[in-house]
């Protein structure tokens, strides 16, 4: 049992009961699924679904059990059969987690923890596996068939599963419990810009003023910390692309689900197992492209010297470019941007990028996740340019709750995103872009 240190917490925490196979059974299963493979990668293209591979593998595990003389009674005989499909086939331990799809994250931490996530809520799960040599043979089924390597020459490895979920998986020595793996599953259905309304994330008067933004081409930067909503906001405000446009989207995983037909997606390539060769980063991909025709582009989230190449391209008439930036407010998405760019290693002084992203970055969006655990716009602000050594920042929208008046942004739960009074300096561009917004959606 797990006894709590913290001071705030004293209660003490009780993992749920475990799923334990008999030793006897785990043992035989360790020596058994090699044996049931002809070729080490012989099903690394099937799933625990496929009726046919299931049916070898248990006509092979009678055989192997008959000549091996071994005697097992029926409920041990389909533990084994069932463990070894989920082992061959499958994922192992976890595979019903994998399988049930209101679990959006499953995370192993070695053999005896594994934590699952469920509608919000994240808890220990019963399922265990049997050792540290079991969760290895998992992650080097993950693994095998996505063309990577996962040993100790390459201990870390973050890749998508064919279906669209990601997998990270980290070994010993510097995953001290043992193999940890980490699976974030890709959602069925992405939330809509209806769905946000319902949830209260943003109003319907915001969501047509983002939608006259994205056509009247706009470059918009959306701003917010992790698991805050960003990449799920970014999905929305792609959504109002015309479909007559071309767009690139660049992700590092990709994510983002665009329902138009003319998208490119483009996602990082790791170099080839065993040299530097095969790579591309965001930064190659911002810049090829440009080389590509592209009406937009979409960048999953900035992280490095892409900053640069990003803020250039929407310099240079690639205007509707929509991203994501780590940051806490629409300031310190200026200020990352900023230092961001400078790590692209061109020795440019900081007022030039500075001015660079004054004139490149039309609108920031301000996603927070709210104390009250609920995920919400809480500012969108106009960049207005540069007076002498600042840019210049004015919020449209504010969520404000009633004992933060003054626009003062709030992270509170139950309040609202009103408007601050002003028209964005923009909006003369909607009427070029023959888009009408009804003028009450700027009146405080
Ligand atoms: N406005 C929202 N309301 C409720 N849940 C949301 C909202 N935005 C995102 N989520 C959920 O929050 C989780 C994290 O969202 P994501 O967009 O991936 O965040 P980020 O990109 O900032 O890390 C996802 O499970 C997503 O479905
Ligand atoms: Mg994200």
């Amino acid at each position: 049992m797990v006894k709590s240190n913290s001071i705030q917490n004293t209660e003490e925490y009780i993992p749920p009961p475990k799923r334990h196979t008999e030793p006897k059974i785990a043992g035989l299963r360790r020596w058994l699924r090699p044996k049931l493979l002809a070729t080490p990668s012989e099903f690394d293209l099937a799933t625990t679904a496929d009726l046919e591979h299931r049916k070898t593998i248990i006509f092979r595990l009678q055989t192997l059990l008959q000549h091996n003389n071994i005697q097992l009674t029926q409920a041990e005989q389909q533990e084994i059969e069932e463990g070894l499909i989920n082992d061959l086939l499958g994922f192992g331990a976890i595979q019903s987690l994998v399988d049930d799809r209101s679990y959006s994250e499953i995370m192993v931490n070695g053999p005896e923890v594994i934590f699952a996530e469920c509608k919000g809520k994240m808890d220990e799960t019963e399922f265990v596996f049997d050792d540290e040599e079991h969760v290895q043979w998992t992650a080097q089924r993950i693994v095998r068939p996505l063309q990577r390597e996962f040993n100790r020459c390459n201990p870390m490895v973050d890749a998508r599963l064919p279906d669209g979920s990601r997998v990270h998986l980290i070994m010993p020595p510097a995953a001290l419990q043992g193999t940890t793996i980490t699976i974030r599953k890709f959602p069925e259905k992405a939330l809509t810009w209806e769905d946000l309304v319902k949830f209260g994330s943003l109003t319907e008067d915001v969501a047509q003023f983002l939608r006259a933004c994205v056509i009247a081409r706009l470059n918009i930067v959306v701003a917010g910390g992790t698991g805050s909503g960003k990449t799920t906001l970014l999905n929305v405000i792609s959504s109002f692309i015309p479909e007559d446009e071309r767009t690139l989207t660049i992700e590092d995983s990709a994510e983002l689900q665009l329902s138009q037909r003319h998208v490119v997606r483009l996602e990082t390539a790791p170099p080839i197992p065993g040299s530097d060769e095969g790579q591309l980063r965001i930064r190659d991909l911002v810049k090829g492209s440009l080389r590509m025709r592209p009406d937009r582009i979409v960048v999953g989230e900035i992280r490095d010297g892409a900053a640069l190449d990003m803020l250039q391209a929407m310099n240079t008439g690639h205007d509707g470019s929509l991203t994501t930036v780590h940051a806490n407010s629409p300031r310190d998405a200026v200020s990352r941007l900023e230092t961001l760019s400078l790590m692209a290693g061109m020795d440019l002084p900081v007022l030039v990028v500075r001015s660079q992203i004054a004139s490149a970055v039309h609108l920031i969006v301000q996603q927070a996740r709210l104390k009250d655990g609920t995920r919400k716009i809480t500012q969108i602000t106009e960049v207005q340019g540069m007076e002498g050594e600042n840019v210049i920042l004015q919020n449209i929208f504010t969520y404000t709750t009633t004992g933060k008046p003054g626009y003062q942004p709030s992270h509170e739960g139950g309040g609202q995103l009103m408007a601050n009074g002003l028209r964005p300096k923009f909006t003369e561009r909607f009427s070029e872009y023959g888009i009408e917004l009804p003028p009450r959606l700027f009146v405080s």
